[in-house]
């Protein structure tokens, strides 16, 4: 009986994932544009803010390199620093070698709290793949990875902006970015702008800067 239960619960909520990424993929398939829409020089205007975006604390402090140490920008201050505590994201990326990050960095779509209190998202707490470095990169260099299918898990333009979509369906990191508790800077634009500058870029056969 009690199998039976947690089977059906198990399969509501498989279901309720995979309606998730459809509505994400439907989503998205109104936001991209139809390529060469866009010229290349708005293509790269779109990227200049892009790149204010992936380049700001909230976003690349969690996108590191194998070193794996997260970094802190805490509330009132401008420069980076390591992460306190000696936390570790390790090759997990989630820390389950020393202190999980889920320890503090709970998994909740409650929004945040002020800072310095440890954010959280819908989806569990960890460090992006080693692959998508964008802490201590130029713009030049996170641009030619951001459009590397290799180096971007695979992701034509419109899976970039599917992901996106996605992303903020299960509440994750990337609209957390602009709603990050109160105290803390957000990166330039709203949400929703980043994904229209995302579909232009991509519609633009995604410049980049020399
Ligand atoms: C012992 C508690 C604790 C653990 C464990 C922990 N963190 Fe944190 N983390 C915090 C606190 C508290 C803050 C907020 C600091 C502030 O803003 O002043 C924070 C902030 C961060 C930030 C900065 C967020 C931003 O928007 O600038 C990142 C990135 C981060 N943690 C990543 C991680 C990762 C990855 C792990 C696991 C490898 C982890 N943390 C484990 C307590 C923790
Ligand atoms: C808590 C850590 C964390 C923060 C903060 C974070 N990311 Fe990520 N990011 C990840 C992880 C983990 C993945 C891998 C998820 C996947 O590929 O499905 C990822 C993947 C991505 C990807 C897909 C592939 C690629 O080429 O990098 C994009 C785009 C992205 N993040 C954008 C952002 C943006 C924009 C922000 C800030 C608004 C941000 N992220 C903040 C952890 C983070």
């Amino acid at each position: 009986m009690k199998r039976s239960l947690i089977a059906v619960a198990f399969a509501a909520s498989a279901i309720a994932a995979f309606t998730g990424i459809v509505a994400a993929k439907d989503e998205a398939a109104k936001d991209v544009l139809p390529p060469g829409s866009v010229s290349r020089a708005e293509g790269l205007e779109a990227w200049k803010r892009i790149e204010a975006v992936v380049t700001h604390p909230r976003c690349a402090n969690c996108h590191v390199d194998a070193k794996a140490i997260p970094i802190w920008t805490p509330a009132g201050e401008t420069r980076p620093r390591v992460h306190g505590m000696n936390i570790h994201g390790g090759e997990s990326r989630i820390g389950a070698e020393t202190i999980p990050c889920s320890t503090c960095h709970i998994t909740s779509t409650q929004a945040n709290e002020p800072a310095p209190a440890p954010p959280r998202a819908g989806i569990d707490w960890q460090l992006a793949p080693v692959a998508f470095i964008w802490f201590g990169k130029s713009g030049a260099e996170i641009c030619a990875q951001l459009k590397d299918p290799k180096r971007n898990g695979g992701r034509d333009a419109a899976g970039l902006v599917e992901h996106l979509r996605h992303d903020a369906s299960l509440s994750g990191f990337i609209p957390r970015g602009w709603a990050p508790g109160a105290g803390r800077t957000t990166p330039p634009g709203t949400f929703e702008d980043h994904v229209k500058d995302m579909a232009l870029w991509g519609a633009a056969g995604q410049p980049c800067p020399n």
